[in-house]
C-alpha cells in the first residue's frame, strides 16, 4: 500500500502536519528545533556531573556518559531522517508506544519506514520527548532526573513581579466576595480566564528554552491584549458553569467539578491555580481536578513534582499575598477540593479522538466533569488532531467525536492549525501578520459542547 500525498483529504479528514512539506513550521521544528532543545537536555546533564557523582559516585559518572551517548545517538537519527525505532525501555506505556508505530507504519504504506521527517509531526515531537526519558530510565541512577528543572524553576521566579500581581488582585477579590453581584463576578471570571490563557504565552518550548516569562502586570495588560483573541467563548464557558449550578450544591457529592488538563509550568501554572482559586472560592465550583504529566514533557511541561514545588514555593513566598494563596491552594489540595491527577495518555502521540478507544478510563474520568478546560498549544494540536484543516471548519468537526463534557481550549497560537475562523479571517491576519499562527501573539478561547447543537 502506497502512502497519501501530503496534502491528500482521506475520508474528509485532512492529513497530518509532517515535516514532509519542506519549508513549514513543521519541517523548521523537526530540523532545527528539535535538535536544539535536545542539545540543551545533553549540556544539561553534562553539566550536573558533579551533582551524580556526589549522589552516585561513579556510577552516576557511568550513567550520565551512557545517557549523554544515548541522547547523541537519537540526534543524530533525526537529523538523518532515520526510521523511528521501538522503545525498549519495558515501561507501563512502552507497548503502547510501539504500538502506535506499527499504526502509523500502516498508515504510512509498506513501502518505506516510518521516519523522523516523514511521519506527522506531532508523532515524531512527543516521540522525542519519550525517548529523552528512555535514554534516562536505561541508566538507573538518574531515571528520575528531570532535564528540564532547572527552565521551569527559574522561569517561575522570572515571574515574581507579576505572580506578586495577581496574588494581590485576587485578595482583593476575597475580600468582598459576598457582596458581588453576578455581573461583577463575571468580570472577574473573564479576566481571570484571559490571565490563565495569556499565561500560555510563557511556554519555553516555542523558544527551545529560552528565558520567556512574564515581567509586567498581567491584569494591566488585558485590555491591549483583547484584539489578538480570535475567538473568544468565554460567554458559552460561563453559561455552562451557570447551568451546572445544581440544588444541593454546597455538598461535595452534588457540587460543580471543572477539569483543568494543564500546560507549562511557571508562570502559567500560577495563572491556572488562581483561576481555580477564584472558581472555588466564589462558589461557583466546589471540585477542580488538575491533569499533569507524568514525565518531563515539551520542555516546560507540569509534572506532579512541579505542581507541588510551586504551591510550596508560593506559600513560603515573602509576600503576604502570595503565601496566603499559597497556603489557601496547599489547604484545598489537604481539604480534597482540589486533586492532581495523571495519565500516560497525556504523555502520548494520539490524538484526543482517539482516547475513548485507547485511554477508556481517562475518557470515563473527564465525562464526570461539568466543564474542561484545555491549556495550551499542545492540547488544542490534540483536540484537532495536529491536521491541514481548513481554517473555517468547525470546531466541533474538527475534535471528530471527542468531548467527554463540555470543553474549552485556552490556547495561544504557537503551531499552524487554526479552525473555527470567520470566512476571510485567516487571510486578513496572514496578509497582516503572516507569523499569526506560530508567533504565540494571538489567542483562542475556543468552546465546545458536543451535547448542544452546533456552537462554532
Ligand atoms: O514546537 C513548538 C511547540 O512544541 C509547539 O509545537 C507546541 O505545540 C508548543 O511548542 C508547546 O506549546 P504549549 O506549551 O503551549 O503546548
Ligand atoms: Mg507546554
Amino acid at each position: 500500500m502506497a502512502a497519501p500525498a501530503a496534502n491528500e483529504t482521506v475520508h474528509g479528514v485532512p492529513p497530518s502536519l509532517s515535516a514532509k512539506v519542506v519549508g513549514s513550521f513543521a519541517y523548521f521544528t523537526v530540523k532545527d528545533r528539535l535538535p536544539t532543545i535536545l542539545t540543551k537536555v545533553i549540556d544539561t546533564i553534562h553539566r550536573n556531573k558533579n551533582k551524580f557523582f556526589e549522589e552516585y559516585g561513579e556510577e552516576g559518572i557511568e550513567a550520565e556518559k551512557q545517557t549523554i551517548g544515548l541522547l547523541s545517538k537519537m540526534r543524530n537519527e533525526l537529523q538523518t531522517d532515520k526510521p523511528i525505532i521501538p522503545l525498549t525501555d519495558g515501561l507501563q506505556d512502552t507497548e503502547s508506544w510501539n504500538q502506535y508505530l506499527e499504526r502509523q507504519q500502516k498508515l504510512h504504506g509498506d513501502q518505506e519506514p516510518v521516519s523522523w521527517f516523514k511521519s506527522p509531526w506531532l508523532y515524531v515531537e512527543c516521540y522525542m520527548y519519550r525517548r529523552v526519558q528512555e535514554a534516562l530510565w536505561l541508566n538507573p541512577p538518574i531515571s528520575d532526573y528531570d532535564v528540564f528543572n532547572e527552565g521551569k524553576t527559574q522561569s517561575y521566579f522570572e515571574s515574581q513581579q507579576a505572580v506578586m500581581a495577581l496574588c494581590t488582585y485576587t485578595e482583593g477579590i476575597s475580600k468582598n466576595l459576598e457582596e458581588l453581584s453576578k455581573n461583577q463576578l463575571f468580570e472577574h471570571f473573564d479576566k481571570l480566564l484571559q490571565v490563565s490563557l495569556w499565561g500560555n504565552k510563557c511556554d519555553l518550548s516555542i523558544s527551545a528554552g529560552q528565558e520567556n516569562s512574564q515581567k509586567t502586570s498581567p491584569i494591566d495588560s488585558l485590555s491591549s491584549l483583547q484584539p489578538f483573541i480570535l475567538v473568544n467563548d468565554t460567554n458559552m464557558v460561563w453559561s455552562t458553569l451557570i447551568s451546572a449550578q445544581r440544588p444541593g450544591q454546597s455538598e461535595k457529592t452534588t457540587g460543580v467539578r471543572v477539569d483543568i488538563v494543564l500546560d507549562n509550568a511557571g508562570f502559567e501554572l500560577v495563572t491556572d491555580l488562581v483561576l481555580a482559586d477564584f472558581l472555588v472560592s466564589s462558589g461557583l465550583v466546589h471540585e477542580v481536578h488538575f491533569h499533569g504529566k507524568c514525565l518531563p514533557w515539551f520542555v516546560s511541561d507540569v509534572t506532579a513534582n512541579d505542581f507541588q514545588w510551586t504551591i510550596r514555593q508560593t506559600m513560603t513566598a515573602n509576600h503576604r499575598w502570595m503565601s496566603k494563596s499559597g497556603v489557601k491552594w496547599n489547604t484545598y489540595l489537604k481539604e480534597g477540593v482540589w486533586s492532581y491527577h495523571d495519565h500516560p495518555f497525556w504523555t502520548q502521540p494520539h490524538e484526543f479522538c482517539d482516547m475513548a478507544a485507547d485511554a477508556p478510563d481517562l475518557h470515563a474520568t473527564l465525562q464526570g466533569a461539568d466543564l474542561v478546560l484545555f491549556k495550551g498549544d499542545l492540547n488544542y494540536r490534540k483536540l484537532t488532531g495536529d491536521r491541514q484543516w481548513d481554517h473555517t471548519v468547525g470546531f466541533d468537526t474538527a475534535l471528530r467525536g471527542f468531548g467527554p463534557a463540555p470543553l474549552c481550549s485556552l490556547r495561544t497560537l504557537k503551531a499552524n492549525v487554526q479552525v473555527g475562523l470567520q470566512l476571510g479571517q485567516a487571510e486578513k491576519l496572514t496578509s497582516q501578520d503572516p507569523d499569526w499562527m506560530t508567533s504565540g501573539k494571538y489567542a483562542v478561547i475556543q468552546y465546545h459542547d458536543s451535547k448542544s447543537e452546533k456552537k462554532d
